[in-house]
């Protein structure tokens, strides 16, 4: 008796050890339309909380959170998705397409507001995910001036954020950066020089965001970050598709051959390649 009830609290303590947690934040790349205040929140056999699975995606089903929580993952992770769809960096430096949108500002005041709802997490075995910025390119790269300084203001206030929940003891950072949105069949509508325009905008936001990073991690006792090179790896896909199961990639539709769902958003069948990626470069983390 006392045997199978020791063996029992066993099993809890190392399930309890095992288990991680994920906060994650952005936009409609990520949402699965998790709400923290009317739950269920994750749990064992439920591992993303609300809504039932996949969720709200933009990708037709299952999404790159979905997939690296669920499938491609190598322990159990609690997965707290505040992702926000067409959410920007902060409402006052870009306007979201309704004033509705929850931006990452307000996602991660959300969670540092979030009181007793969030369960207890630890540093050491808790990942924050950004994937942030397709949006504040996109509804400004077009505005003129200096987009390089624009970009500094725009990372100014997405770090400020980090640093707040440094400060909370958030010690493991994963940094998705934009990817060539001037290659969605949105942008393959407009001129050829307003899609080289936000290209640029797109290279210059994603080397300072790596440099970003980079700091972060040197500057911060503790601190692991990791980037994943969503741009690279859409580049590679949409220069070599075939390789990847796509016969299209300029037009969209929910079909298992075609790389874009719409004219912004990739399909699940792209999605699952970027979970298998980003779960590779986590190394084991999640
Ligand atoms: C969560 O649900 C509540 C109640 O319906 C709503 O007021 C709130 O805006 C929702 N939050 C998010 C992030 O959707
Ligand atoms: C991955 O997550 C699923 C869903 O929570 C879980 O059933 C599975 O045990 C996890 N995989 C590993 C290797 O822990
Ligand atoms: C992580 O931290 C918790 C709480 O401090 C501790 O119980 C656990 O052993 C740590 N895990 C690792 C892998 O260091
Ligand atoms: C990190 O350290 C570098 C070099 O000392 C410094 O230039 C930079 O401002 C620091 N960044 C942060 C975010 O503290
Ligand atoms: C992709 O589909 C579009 C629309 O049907 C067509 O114009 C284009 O030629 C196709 N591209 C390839 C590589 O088949």
């Amino acid at each position: 008796m006392f045997f199978l009830i020791a063996l029992h609290v066993f099993a809890l303590l190392s399930a309890s050890q095992a288990q991680k947690s994920w906060f994650s934040f952005g936009d409609s790349y990520t949402q699965t339309g998790f709400n923290l205040t009317t739950g269920p929140l994750p749990s064992v056999g439920n591992p993303l909380g609300n809504p039932t699975y996949p969720g709200w995606t933009s990708s037709g089903g299952e999404n790159w959170i979905d997939l690296t929580t669920t499938t491609y993952n190598t322990s159990l992770v609690f997965t707290y998705n505040l992702a926000y769809g067409g959410a920007t960096i902060d409402a006052n430096l870009v306007a979201p397409y309704t004033p509705s949108v929850l931006s990452l500002t307000d996602q991660v005041n959300d969670f540092l507001q979030s009181g007793g709802l969030i369960p207890s997490w630890s540093s050491n075995n808790t990942l924050f995910s950004f994937w942030i910025g397709i949006n504040d390119l996109g509804n400004s790269y077009y505005l003129g001036g200096d987009r390089g300084v624009f970009s500094d203001t725009l990372l100014d206030a997405y770090f400020a954020l980090i640093a707040k929940l440094v400060a909370t003891g958030a010690r493991n950072f994963l940094f998705i950066n934009v990817p060539p949105t001037d290659r969605s069949p949105l942008m393959l509508g407009q001129s050829t020089d307003a899609q080289a325009l936000l290209k640029s905008t797109i290279q210059g936001f994603n080397t300072k965001l790596a440099a970003r990073a980079q700091a972060l991690k040197a500057n911060s006792s503790g601190v692991q970050t990791w980037v994943w090179d969503s741009n690279a790896f859409f580049t590679t896909i949409l220069d070599h598709p075939t390789s990847y199961g796509f016969t299209n990639v300029t037009t969209y539709g929910d079909s298992p051959e075609l790389f874009w769902i719409n004219d912004l958003h990739p399909t699940r069948y792209a999605h699952k390649f970027f979970a298998q990626s980003i779960a590779q470069q986590l190394g084991g983390f999640i």
